[in-house]
């Protein structure tokens, strides 16, 4: 397949976002796990084990595709790693799970579905790689929906708390995906639209009852 070089850029950033956001959720899954134990213990384990691979196969997709040179990822990114990490330093279990599990994986989740079709539309192959690596990013979204709720019903969590938290992760991966839109641009998809979706799906936890 042919494509033009300023296409290519753009896609080398995109795959360079995916691939920081991977290592984030490495990170934090690493965190989580030493937080944790028994099962949950080993299910962080295993996450953070899928998604180093993941950061592994979009690095090969970058050095594939893109072009030398620098690729910016997005300022507000790095943020959300800096407050990832300070949720984590804290131990701040339910923080972790909100900002990773519900937020950052809804997000990558969203991206990737669409760069799904946008890869059956133009016949490029992966598609057993893509459909394993969907299906893992499912699972440490519903398994971190799933933790979060029992929190909740348990009263570990207070519903407020998981409002204000998921609103703030929210703005964050909003201010994210502003700064992506030429990249989208390359892949005809908007970065309006993943907002709105992201929030669409994060309406239960922001509008929580008390
Ligand atoms: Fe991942
Ligand atoms: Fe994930």
């Amino acid at each position: 397949m042919k494509i033009r070089s300023n296409t290519r850029i753009e896609i080398g950033r995109l795959f360079a976002s995916l691939e920081f956001g991977e290592r984030i959720a490495h990170d934090c899954a690493t965190r989580q796990a030493e937080l944790s134990n028994g099962s949950h213990g080993r299910f962080f384990e295993r996450q953070a084990r899928q998604e180093s691979h993941h950061a592994r196969v979009f690095g090969r997709v970058i050095l594939c595709i893109a072009p030398r040179g620098p690729r910016p990822v997005p300022l507000a990114l790095r943020d959300y790693r800096t407050r990832l990490n300070h949720a984590g330093r804290r131990g701040d279990m339910v923080d972790l799970l909100v900002g990773q599990q519900l937020v950052l994986e809804g997000l990558g989740e969203l991206i990737l579905h669409r760069l799904d079709r946008k890869f059956d539309q133009r016949h490029i192959g992966f598609k057993r790689l893509r459909k394993v690596l969907l299906a893992q990013e499912r699972g440490h979204q519903a398994f971190g929906e799933r933790t979060v709720q029992r929190l909740v019903e348990s009263g570990e969590a207070r519903p407020e708390r998981i409002r204000e938290l998921t609103g703030e992760y929210l703005v964050l991966a909003q201010r994210v995906l502003g700064e992506m839109q030429s990249v989208f641009d390359v892949v005809d998809a908007d970065a309006a639209w993943y907002g709105a979706a992201l929030r669409e799906r994060l309406e239960h936890w922001l509008d929580l009852p008390t």
